[in-house]
């Protein structure tokens, strides 16, 4: 089974060519949207829409042309359905039921979340069930358990911000730039993780849900209580956030980072073992966006040798944790040998689309692209 896979649900337009299983990939392209998006600081939902639309069968061509395939060659189609963006969502959507349309091959719509939990099968076909898998990216955090292939019981996920967002949240607010992930994991290896003890949202309860709004506040309020003085000072009466990190010094900026970094990935850390020392799993899985953080790599690696004997942990290369085709490719190629194939008529972009495992949705939002 060879399948070209499209994913636009966010500010990435993807596309890859995966056969399998287990999955292979031939190839994988991304257009990334950064340089659009950085002066706002966040994605611009109508800018990162325009862009797929003309990035979208360059993009398609290329990751053809670098498996050395022509679209006749091609088996399935297969494409990121939600959740995302609805504008995003539709162009990649679009462009697979136009080419399932005219082709008459079928379509396999792929839930976003499971393409990042499929990134993990491309190095690790073989790692053995059951399988805790904590994704953690821009729009998501959750931690699902699964027992079977394509079968997901999420046991948790964020009540509010994803760890993500925080990321972005606090280093728009610090005005480091954009995204703010890999900005702040750089700056916080000058820093020290033990100058701010910033909360651990929902680590005292039970369960396994996250919680990641009050970390990004509690940055803010240490940014105005370390500037308090600084301000009676110049006797500024009115001033931006902006305006108060400019009178912090270089230092402090780094450690604030890096106490915050720390105390994101100990909470995702610790709900993570919590939840495996309840349900046993025999793999540890890490996946999505922030999955390319070294230090929750290293940490939740270390923890899962040290705490869970006989537990396999894995987590995908960098290029497959951020958004990519691959790892929708990759969870194609499993719902492909379990045949759960689609027509073109039937698949739609569904923003708030939710991990089921049957393939069926619970969405409230559903969107027709467009009717026969
Ligand atoms: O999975 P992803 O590419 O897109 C979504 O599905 O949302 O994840 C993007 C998120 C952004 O919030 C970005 O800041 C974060 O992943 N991210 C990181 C790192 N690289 C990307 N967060 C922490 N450390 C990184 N190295
Ligand atoms: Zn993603």
């Amino acid at each position: 089974m060879r399948i070209l896979a499209i994913e636009t649900s966010c500010d990435e337009t993807a596309a890859a060519v995966v056969s399998g299983p287990p999955a292979v990939v031939e190839s994988n392209v991304v257009a990334s949207q950064i340089d659009i998006h950085q002066k706002y600081g966040g994605v611009f939902p109508e800018l990162a829409s325009r862009a797929h639309t003309e990035t979208i069968i360059p993009v398609i061509k290329e990751a053809l042309a670098k498996a050395g395939k022509r679209l006749e060659e091609i088996d399935t189609i297969a494409v990121t359905i939600g959740p995302g963006l609805v504008g995003s969502l539709l162009i990649g959507v679009n462009a697979a039921r136009t080419l399932a349309m005219a082709t008459g091959k079928p379509l396999i719509p792929i839930n976003h979340l499971a393409g990042h939990i499929y990134a993990n099968f491309i190095a690790h076909p073989d790692a053995p069930f059951p399988a805790l898998v904590l994704t953690v990216a821009g729009g998501h955090t959750q931690l699902v358990l699964m027992r079977r292939h394509l079968e997901y019981r999420v046991l948790g996920r964020t009540r509010d911000d994803s760890a993500g967002e925080a990321f972005d949240k606090v280093a728009k607010l610090l005005g480091l730039g954009y995204p703010g992930g890999p900005i702040i994991e750089k700056l916080a290896q000058s820093g020290n993780p033990k100058a701010f003890d910033f909360p651990r949202g929902m680590m005292a309860e039970e369960g396994f849900d996250f919680s990641f709004s009050g970390l990004k506040t509690a940055v803010l309020y240490k940014v105005q209580e370390l500037t308090r003085k600084r301000v009676k000072e110049k006797k500024l009466t009115s001033f931006s956030t902006h305006q108060l990190v400019s009178l912090l010094p270089r230092q402090l900026i780094l450690d604030l980072v890096a106490s915050f970094q720390q105390a994101v990935v100990e909470v995702l850390v610790e709900k993570t073992v919590r939840a495996a020392r309840r349900f046993h799993p025999r793999s540890v899985f890490l996946s999505g966006g922030v999955a390319a953080n070294t230090l929750l790599r290293t940490t939740l690696s270390e923890r899962t040798h040290r705490d869970l004997p006989n537990t396999f942990f894995a987590v995908p290369e960098l290029k497959f944790c951020t958004d990519n085709a691959a790892m929708i490719g990759a969870a194609a190629v499993y719902k492909a040998r379990a045949k759960r194939f689609a027509s073109w008529q039937d698949v739609q972009a569904d923003p708030n689309a939710e991990l089921s495992s049957q393939g069926r949705k619970r969405a409230s939002v559903r969107m027709r692209i467009w009717t026969q």
